[in-house]
């Protein structure tokens, strides 16, 4: 068999990740590709409890541990979910992954980059995906989606953190899109646009 292709969606909080990862699944079921969507922190039973941990606006943990957390999250994620789908010819969709961790506890909560990247490495199993696509969205837009769903849904831990962490996210994302290999996409413009580019990307790697 086959081996099939591991997806990476990247970005800020509401940068539209979700939005698309779940359009893109829609068509490629409907173009008879076998799809696995999932996200991080998450992805597996342990991984959902960690992201409970994790996401609790109450909660209390040190930068380093949640470093491990979100690392022993991936780690599950990887062995149980992405590693078996994608040696059995799937198309596996990750909502976040490794460079989530180097964006909000490297550039966000300071620790040092070059041991995050190492960590990340062990927890992914050194798993690189075939293709990433960074969600790029202005600050202004940003703060107005953000405004629009914390009256309906509340905030978690990540996104109660004050402006001056988001403008450090901002800064990992800008510094990342420069990275070889990583496509950029302008969040900002319709959701039906960024289908059709989230589109073009995918069909340039999965159709030969
Ligand atoms: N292109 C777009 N234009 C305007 N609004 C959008 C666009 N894409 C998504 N949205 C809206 O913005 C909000 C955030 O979208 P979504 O949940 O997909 O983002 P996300 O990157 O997954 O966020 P998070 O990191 O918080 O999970 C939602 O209310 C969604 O409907
Ligand atoms: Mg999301």
């Amino acid at each position: 068999m086959e081996k099939g292709f591991f997806i990476v969606f990247e970005g800020p909080d509401r940068s539209g990740k979700s939005t698309q990862a779940a359009l893109l699944k829609a068509w490629l079921e409907e173009n008879g590709f076998d799809v696995i969507l999932t996200r991080e922190p998450g992805g597996t039973a342990l991984s959902e409890q960690v992201r409970k941990i994790l996401l609790d606006p109450n909660g209390k943990v040190s930068p380093l541990a949640e470093l491990f957390l979100f690392s022993a999250s991936r780690s599950q994620h990887t062995a149980e979910i992405i590693k078996p789908a994608i040696a059995a010819g799937k198309i596996v969709i990750s909502d976040r992954f490794t460079l989530s961790t180097e964006a909000y506890q490297g550039y966000g909560r300071g620790l040092p980059l070059d041991e995050i990247q190492t960590i990340n490495n062990i927890a992914s199993e050194s798993i690189q995906p075939d293709l990433t696509i960074l969600f790029d969205i202005p600050e202004q837009e940003f703060e107005k989606r953000m405004r629009a769903e914390e009256t309906k849904n509340g905030t978690d831990r990540f996104e109660s953190e004050h402006l001056d962490f988001r403008s450090k996210i901002h800064k990992a994302y800008k510094d990342f899109a420069q990275r070889k290999g990583i496509k950029k996409i302008d969040a900002s413009k319709s959701i039906d646009d960024i289908r059709k580019e989230v589109l073009r990307l995918v069909k340039e790697i999965i159709i030969k």
